[in-house]
């Protein structure tokens, strides 16, 4: 195994035309298709960095900030953003393209946090040479959404601690829900 790779090295593009098989009920296409291609290209990009068979563990930022819509071109790029010892997360940019209208959206940025493993068991990745300030930027930011997680978890664990002793008619009051116990 090499012992470091440049981000370009595994920088992928994935592009697909979503064709009207791909549309939900309301005409627009489902969430669920684009997560399948943004799982695509993050396994596509994670596995040549890390010369390995890998999997998803872990899914980060999926808002939808926009429609798309059936006809357009959705282009996915990917590129490592940081490693640990045997997880990448990949950052990936999503834009839609309509031809017809000549417009460019930018849907989503996410990040999937992706584990390269052997014989079953995690195994360790290359290192990543950053080669640019964004390379550098975009590292420092994995750590800090690292950080920020392990964080929400322990304030999310303290809260629900919290929620079992706290009176739910307080907590309730604004919610638009009805208690009805049997
Ligand atoms: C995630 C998984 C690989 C962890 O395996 P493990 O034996 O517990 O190994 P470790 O605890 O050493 O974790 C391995 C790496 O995953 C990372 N990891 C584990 N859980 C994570 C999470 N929820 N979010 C982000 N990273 C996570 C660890 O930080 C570690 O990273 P590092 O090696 O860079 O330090 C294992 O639970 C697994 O295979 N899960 C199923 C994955 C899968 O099948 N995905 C497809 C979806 S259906």
């Amino acid at each position: 195994m090499v012992d470091f790779r440049q981000v370009n090295y595994s920088r992928t593009t994935l592009t697909e035309l979503m064709v009207p098989a791909y549309a939900n009920f309301g005409g627009k296409i489902h969430g669920g298709i684009l997560l399948s291609l943004m799982d695509k290209v993050a396994y596509a990009c994670a596995s040549k960095h890390a010369g390995n068979y890998c999997v998803t563990v872990a899914v980060e930022n999926v808002d939808f900030l926009q429609p798309v819509e059936v006809g357009e071109m959705v282009s996915m790029y990917a590129s490592v953003n940081y490693v640990g010892t045997s997880s990448m997360v990949i950052g990936i940019k999503v834009i839609a393209e309509n031809f017809k209208v000549g417009t460019v959206k930018h849907t989503n940025t996410s990040y999937f946090t992706m584990v390269a493993k052997e014989n079953g068991v995690p195994t360790k990745v290359p290192g990543l040479i950053l080669e640019t300030k964004e390379d550098i930027k975009r590292f420092l930011e994995a750590i800090k959404r690292k950080e920020l997680k392990s964080s929400y978890k322990s304030e999310l664990q303290k809260a629900r601690i919290a929620l079992l002793v706290d009176s739910e008619n307080t907590l309730l009051k604004n919610e638009r829900c009805r208690i009805e116990l049997s």
